[in-house]
């Protein structure tokens, strides 16, 4: 495949790598040196909405037109030559991890943004449009789970599916959603799943070290290993620490590390491919000197292989109750996502735009969720990821160079080119 060089010429490392240290701006943490700083954007917040219309600003003056859902999905539109062509679409997320860094997610949104304003200044005409997406919740940090904006497009969930979960501070997901939609009512607003995209392309930050230990530029996407999450809550009886006998207790705290235990035991896995995550512990009342009635924990458990991910998933109620002594629990599933393979289509086409730009790539499976892998059942799908600093994400330290985001990009727009032609 021969990339036009104006198109790569027009890819501006600079301008992008601006508007992403412009982003970070907005809830950005402090950090022991610039390339230490994070960012806490919640979704559906006041800090969202701003960088939202940030990023709005950038797309008019470029001349996309622009539409959101009411999911609070937001699209910006390149126009393709032929306008009842299916678009093409690419994008990431725009919310963080509460202690998250700068590029998870929003430099997919970015790099969307800057493929498409060097195609436009390139000169390249496509057949079918191209949009930009910016999925409202894909962290599941301030509502769980994560992928919401994209389960409800691509109609895996229905769009009232979260209504009643609720943020830390108790602010349901509906109300967060129906203030955001209220914000932003001078939209258009489009229906969800509003078509069948021609292709799906997310560029993200690999959050692995693979790229880097090989000193390569580009991973090429093959597929997304499977998640599920789970909230468990450990019930018992508060009481005295100093009076009450251990013989005559329900503690909670007690019984959450006997569940957490035998869950060590179920997901223990010699090849170490199984991934198990207890993440977010709560304690309640969460005094020294007071026994816990009750005691909360996340469980995020991950595995390529569906087989694995159903049955040592299905056991999880199962293996918890048999090692609780003195209290009782209820576990509550709240994602659900099989492992997905891309088919050949988008990523072929990422792996021949790395190597015509002369590019080291290597093809790797995504450990991370992402939107990506609620749109395998709509359209051809992939991912580009570019190495970023000793693997780490989800985190202030999250880092990845102005140039090697600048080589994602470009490699995303010829990719682009040829989806859209
Ligand atoms: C989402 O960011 C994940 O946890 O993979
Ligand atoms: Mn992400
Ligand atoms: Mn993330
Ligand atoms: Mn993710």
């Amino acid at each position: 495949m021969a990339v036009a060089p104006n198109l790569i010429a027009a890819v501006d490392e600079a301008r992008q790598w601006r508007r992403l240290m412009e982003m970070a701006e907005l809830g950005a943490i402090p950090g022991p040196t610039p390339e230490d700083r994070g960012v806490n954007r919640p979704c559906l917040s006041a800090l969202d909405r701003v960088a939202r219309r940030k990023l709005i600003g950038w797309a008019t003056e470029l001349g996309l037109s622009v539409a959101t859902d009411e999911l609070g999905n937001l699209f910006l539109r390149h126009e393709g030559s032929d306008p009842g062509a299916a678009p093409v679409l690419t994008g990431s997320h725009m919310d963080s991890q509460p202690n998250g860094g700068r590029f998870d997610g929003i430099w997919g949104v970015l790099a969307g943004l800057e493929a498409v304003q060097a195609i436009r200044e390139a000169g390249i005409t496509t057949r079918h449009p191209i949009e930009v997406v910016a999925w409202t919740n894909e962290e599941g940090g301030r509502f769980a789970p994560g992928c919401m904006g994209s389960m409800a497009w691509s109609g895996f969930q229905p769009p009232t599916a979260w209504d009643s979960v609720t943020d830390p501070e108790g602010i349901t997901f509906r109300a967060a959603l129906d203030e955001h939609l209220a914000a932003e009512a001078d939209l258009p607003r489009r229906p969800l799943g509003a078509y069948r995209p021609h292709a799906y392309v997310e560029a993200h930050i690999e959050q692995g070290p693979r790229l880097e230990s090989g000193g390569l530029d580009i991973g090429i996407v093959t597929g997304i290993q499977g998640s599920r999450w789970f909230t468990v809550e450990i019930r018992g009886k508060t009481d005295h620490a100093g009076t009450t006998p251990l013989g005559q207790r329900q503690d909670a705290v007690q019984d959450m590390v006997r569940a957490i235990t035998a869950l060590n035991a179920l997901m223990h896995d010699p090849k170490d491919v199984l991934r198990f995550t207890v993440g977010k512990v709560e304690v309640f009342p969460n005094a020294s000197n007071t026994v816990a009635d009750l005691a909360r924990f996340s469980i995020d458990f991950r595995h390529p292989q569906a087989e694995v991910l159903l049955q040592r998933g299905d056991a999880i109620p199962g293996v918890i109750q048999a090692a609780l002594r003195d209290c009782t629990a209820t576990v509550t599933e709240r994602f659900h996502a099989l492992p997905v393979t891309f088919q050949p289509e988008v990523p072929d086409a990422v792996e021949r735009a790395a190597r015509a730009q002369g590019l080291g790539a290597l093809r790797l499976p995504s450990g991370a969720f992402h939107d990506a892998q609620f749109m395998v059942p709509l359209c051809p799908t992939g991912m580009i990821f570019v190495p970023c600093r000793g693997g780490v994400s989800h985190h202030p330290s999250e880092y990845s160079t102005p140039e090697q985001l600048a080589k994602g990009t470009r490699v995303l727009a010829a990719a682009l080119v040829e989806l859209a032609k």
